[in-house]
């Protein structure tokens, strides 16, 4: 493991120094977009001005013989969209693959001082990061790149997962994971082919009850993995997010599986589609009446010590904690979006 002392210095003489803390972020949604489509990179200034973050996808879902314009065509929509407070992503292909050295190096020399995050696919363990770690730093030193760029990395193989916890911590770099419950499941021999979501046959059933039918009720596939990410992104200051839902007519089901992940300490989402944009608006803003009451906990509680009663309901030290963890996300959210500010009354 390396020293305490070394993790904090860059990877490269001239190379920008490493954060110490995460840049403050609203990343509700990451908003991907083909960008080897003409008709779609178009749509790009609109969508930036929807969305937290845009991404510029190279990995999968892009046909093997469009990898080249892909890359070309988010670095020209990069080059020609004026992003202001929306992040600017982009998911490279995996480090196995033929086109991952030069979508990095053709990245960052071109629009390196642009770009937020690299998402990288299919992390096995800390060692993936530390090569990414390592060669950014020498193009962020050759390129005068003036803050880091960092890395997202998706968990989606069983051997990520095993690692979880190594790759959260790899680099100073790492901003946080997302579930990528595709690749995942086949990894793991899961016996599904949707993309996130539940499946009708994962259920508990309830006891016989005589002759009345049998309940069952479907349980989350996800629960687990997405336990263990949020616990070591939590532990190393890092961001979890859910990934792709893949059936963009049930936005029912997609707001379900958002929805859940919000609970468990996600902080965002994949949006896939534009209807799922809304999704994880509504579903990753604090609900104003959950903001309310936190507001209340913090304005009865103001040195967040001691013990009172709000509502018939018992507060002390620890719910004080959750409600300053809404209040602040209500904060971030009423700086972006000045009616969710109103109705937060913030
Ligand atoms: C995302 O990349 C997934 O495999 O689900
Ligand atoms: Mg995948």
């Amino acid at each position: 493991m390396k020293l305490p002392r070394q993790f904090f210095k860059p990877l490269a003489i001239g190379a920008p120094a490493p954060y110490r803390e995460l840049p403050v972020r609203l990343e509700r949604m990451i908003h991907f977009v083909p960008p080897h489509l003409e008709k779609m990179r178009a749509k790009v200034p609109d969508i930036a001005k929807q969305v937290d973050v845009v991404l510029g996808n190279l990995e999968d879902a892009i046909p093997s013989d469009a990898k080249e314009a892909a890359r070309k065509g988010f670095i020209e929509m990069a080059k020609a969209t004026d992003f202001g407070s929306t992040g600017l992503w982009t998911r490279i292909n995996c480090l196995n693959s033929p086109w991952v050295l030069d979508d990095i190096i053709e990245i960052v020399s071109e629009i390196g001082n642009k770009l937020d995050v690299i998402m990288l696919p299919k992390v096995e363990g800390a060692w993936d990061i530390h090569y990414l770690d390592q060669l950014l730093a020498q193009l962020e030193a050759r390129h005068s790149i003036e803050k880091p760029i960092l890395i997202h990395a998706i968990l989606e193989t069983a051997e990520g997962v095993k690692n979880v916890e190594e790759i959260a911590a790899a680099s100073p770099r790492m901003h946080g994971m997302s579930l990528g419950p595709a690749d995942l499941a086949a990894s793991r021999a899961m016996k599904t082919t949707r993309v996130g979501g539940g499946h009708p046959d994962y259920k508990v059933l309830a006891d016989p009850d005589g002759d009345k039918p049998r309940i069952g009720y479907q349980q989350d596939l996800w629960h687990y993995t997405v336990g263990k990410m949020v616990d070591a992104c939590a532990a190393n200051g890092i961001k979890p997010f859910y990934g792709p839902f893949g059936d963009f007519a049930d936005l029912a089901a997609c707001e379900s599986q958002f929805r859940n992940a919000f609970l468990q300490g996600c902080v965002g989402a994949w949006s896939l589609h534009p209807t799922q944009i809304e999704i994880a608006k509504r579903v990753f803003s604090p609900d104003p009446g959950e903001v309310a009451f936190a507001l209340k906990i913090l304005e009865a509680m103001p040195d967040g010590a001691g013990a009172v009663m709000i509502d018939g309901k018992m507060q002390d030290d620890a719910t004080w904690k959750q409600a300053k963890v809404i209040v602040d996300l209500a904060r971030i959210v009423a700086a972006k979006d000045p009616e969710m500010g109103k109705a937060y009354g913030l």
